[in-house]
Order: structure tokens, then C-alpha cells, then sequence
């Protein structure tokens, strides 16, 4: 089922302080795993994999993969977007995450992780533990019919851990765009959504609005995990996102452990006007209006962003240095501004990357001026 602009997609579903959540988190998270593994492995190197099955109870009809060998590269996204909580979400161009998926002829159903590069040597190969191996081990089940062969993934992050960039939903969409390739594409992107949700379960909460823009691009707007229920918002107009990452790691588990269950209604009336002032500077292609609304979130921004050393003031020089917005990246710590002009960008970028030195004390992993990617998971 393709998704276009405008067009409602339903698909079927398929099958403290930061620190004193950390403990309870730990235990729970399976994907972004344990210090044991780093002791035991270097990054880059080749390394015992795990098989998981995946071969589907009614496995009478086959399906043969039409490639050897597929590779697919997935996006960085900016979730939330201020006031969008869980419901809006965006691609980005520049980093992203790239699998590589290859046949494991007479293995059918078996996932294997063979090696992953760029992670220091953090992530589990355990296939039904990490987010290519649970998104390939899903891809298999939605074929349409039993696969005739496994698949072994290698993983290349291009993308930090915990970032506020969407690092396993790159992943994750990474593995079902190579996966599928594999076995000519049966499954369209929409659908790998549910692949993607599986993962993102298993490792920071069920929420879409990362996997989606990463499989799909552009802005995409969740009105329903379950039944999935998105739209693609078109987007026609001058912007550039300025995302600054800090040498800071904001767990997504833990940063939405830390949110109320409860709020005032005044803040919910906020939240749901700027919310719809979002999405109309998106449909109108105006910048200024959508970083105003970027600025506006009562609910979860003013409880995370004092979990982010430095912040407050990040956000203050990004307005200062011209920005129309800004505010976190997903569950953080990266913060994102918007601007209309690409070297407003690099003044807010400097800006930004100072203000996390001087007031958070946070050297900045990267810090770059970007624009919107419209296509999401792709061949490489
Ligand atoms: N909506 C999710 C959150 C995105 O803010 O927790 C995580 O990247």
C-alpha cells in the first residue's frame, strides 16, 4: 500500500534525575546492550554470530531471494518537533545507518548478526536482541510466504547511540529496506512500518514517529500506532535543521521514564494549538512558523531539557544567532533549530556548539546544516 501526499495510509498490524532511572532502564533495554559485550569484542571486527529462526508456522509456499547480496542506508530523523510528541516526525539528510543483508543459502528463516562496526563494540549480535535482527526477523514474517534461505546482516552506525537522531530506527529501517531487497521488495515501505515498531518496542518505547520518516522521508504525521495511521505531510519551502549533537547520552527509554502521566489541561490546550501551528507551517512552507511552534512544547520539553547540561542556553543562543526555533532532537540530547537560510545555519551552529561548552561544560560529537530528506530507506 503506497502512501501518498495527503493520503491516509491503515495497514494491517503483523504480528530521578536521568541517572536513577538508569538502573531500572538497564535492565529492560535488550537493544543498546551491555558493557560486557564491550569487554569481549573490539569495534570493526568480525565477530560469533547468533542464529535466531524466523520461519513462518505455514511455511508450505516459498519465497527465493532475487539477489545475493543487498544493502540498504536509512536516515538520520528529528522526532517531536516540539509540540509532536510521539506524533510527528521528520528525515534528515547526511548520516544515517547502513546494513548490509546476504543470503545464508539451505539456513531458511535463520537471522544472523555477523558483524557490527561503529557502535565501540556496545551492541548485542544476538539477532532477536539488537534492531537489524529483530527488523530482519519481522521482515521475513511479512513476505507473503516462507523464505528459502536466511540472512546474515552486517551493520554499519553511522549514527551515535542514544542521540535524539534516531539511531535504531535507522538501523532498524536499514535491516527491512536490505532485507526485503533481498527477496525483491514483496513489502512495501508503510507496512515495514510494523517491522520498524517491533523494534523500537523492544528498545526505547512504541512510538513511530522515528521509523516512519526513516523508511518513508519527509514529514510524516502518526495519528495511530495501532492501528498504524500516518499521513505524509508535503513540504515546499526554504529550511535547514541545525542539529548539534553533545558528547552527552539521553537514553530514549530513560528520558521517557522521566515524563508526567499526567498534565494540566492549560498545557495540553498549548501543546494541541501549536501542535496544529506545526503542522500548518508545514503544509504552507513556512520556516518561521514552523520554529515558532518548534518553541511552544509545555509537556516534555520542560521536563527533559534540564536533563541536558547546558540546554536552556543552547536554545537561547540559537535564537540569538537567528534561529526560529529550537528545542530537542527526539528524547535528546541533540538539539535542533530551525532556520531558512543555510549560513543563518552556520551562525546558529557555532552558536549552539559554544553555548553547550560554556554553559553545559559538553564538547559536541558533531554539528552540521542539513535539510529535509524526502526518501527515507534506500539501496546503496
Ligand atoms: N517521541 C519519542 C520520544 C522520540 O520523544 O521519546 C524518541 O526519539
Amino acid at each position: 500500500m503506497a502512501v501518498s501526499a495527503l493520503q491516509p495510509a491503515r495497514v494491517t498490524p503483523a504480528s530521578a534525575p536521568l541517572r536513577a532511572q538508569r538502573a531500572a532502564v538497564d535492565a529492560a533495554a535488550v537493544c543498546q546492550s551491555s558493557t560486557a559485550l564491550r569487554s569481549q569484542r573490539a569495534a570493526g571486527q568480525r565477530r560469533r554470530a547468533v542464529a535466531a529462526r524466523a520461519v513462518p508456522a505455514a511455511g508450505k509456499v516459498y519465497i527465493d531471494p532475487v539477489e545475493k547480496e543487498a544493502a540498504a542506508f536509512a536516515p538520520a530523523t528529528v522526532a517531536n518537533l516540539g509540540p509532536g510528541f510521539d506524533w510527528m516526525g521528520c528525515a534528515v539528510e547526511g548520516d544515517g545507518d547502513v546494513v548490509t543483508a546476504t543470503v545464508l543459502p539451505d539456513r531458511p528463516g535463520e537471522v544472523v548478526i555477523e558483524s557490527i562496526e561503529g557502535d565501540g563494540g556496545r551492541l548485542s549480535l544476538d539477532a532477536p536482541k539488537n534492531c537489524v535482527g529483530i527488523a530482519a526477523i519481522e521482515t521475513l514474517k511479512l513476505l507473503g510466504a516462507a523464505p528459502s534461505c536466511g540472512v546474515s546482516l552486517r551493520l554499519h552506525k553511522g549514527l551515535p547511540l542514544g542521540s535524539g537522531m534516531g539511531s535504531s530506527a535507522a538501523s532498524a529501517a536499514a535491516s527491512a529496506w536490505a532485507v526485503n531487497s533481498l527477496f525483491g521488495g514483496p513489502v512495501p515501505k508503510d507496512k515495514l512500518i510494523y517491522v520498524g515498531l517491533a523494534s523500537e518496542a523492544a528498545v526505547s518505547g512504541y512510538h513511530a514517529d522515528n521509523i516512519a520518516p526513516a523508511l518513508m522521508g519527509g514529514f510524516i504525521l502518526i495519528r495511530s500506532c495501532d492501528p498504524l495511521d500516518l499521513q505524509r505531510l508535503p513540504f515546499a519551502g526554504d529550511l535547514w535543521f541545525v542539529l548539534v549533537n553533545p558528547r552527552f547520552e539521553a537514553p530514549t527509554a530513560e528520558m521517557r521514564a522521566v515524563l508526567r502521566k499526567e498534565v494540566p489541561m492549560k498545557e495540553v490546550i498549548n501543546n494541541c494549538a501549536m501542535g496544529g501551528s506545526l503542522v500548518a507551517g508545514i503544509l504552507t512552507g513556512d520556516a518561521a512558523l514552523i520554529g515558532k511552534a518548534l518553541d511552544s512544547d509545555a509537556i516534555v520539553e520542560p521536563v527533559r531539557g534540564p536533563l541536558i547540561p547546558g540546554f536552556a542556553a543552547v536554545k537561547e543562543a540559537a535564537h540569538g544567532a537567528g534561529a526560529f526555533g529550537c528545542t530537542i532532537s527526539g528524547a535528546g540530547p541533540t538539539a535542533v533549530a530551525i532556520v531558512s537560510d543555510p549560513e543563518v545555519g552556520e551562525r546558529v551552529k557555532a552558536a549552539m556548539v559554544a553555548a553547550f561548552k560554556s554553559s553545559g561544560g559538553l564538547e559536541c560529537n558533531s554539528a552540521k546544516v542539513v535539510r529535509l530528506d524526502n526518501e527515507g530507506a534506500k539501496r546503496t
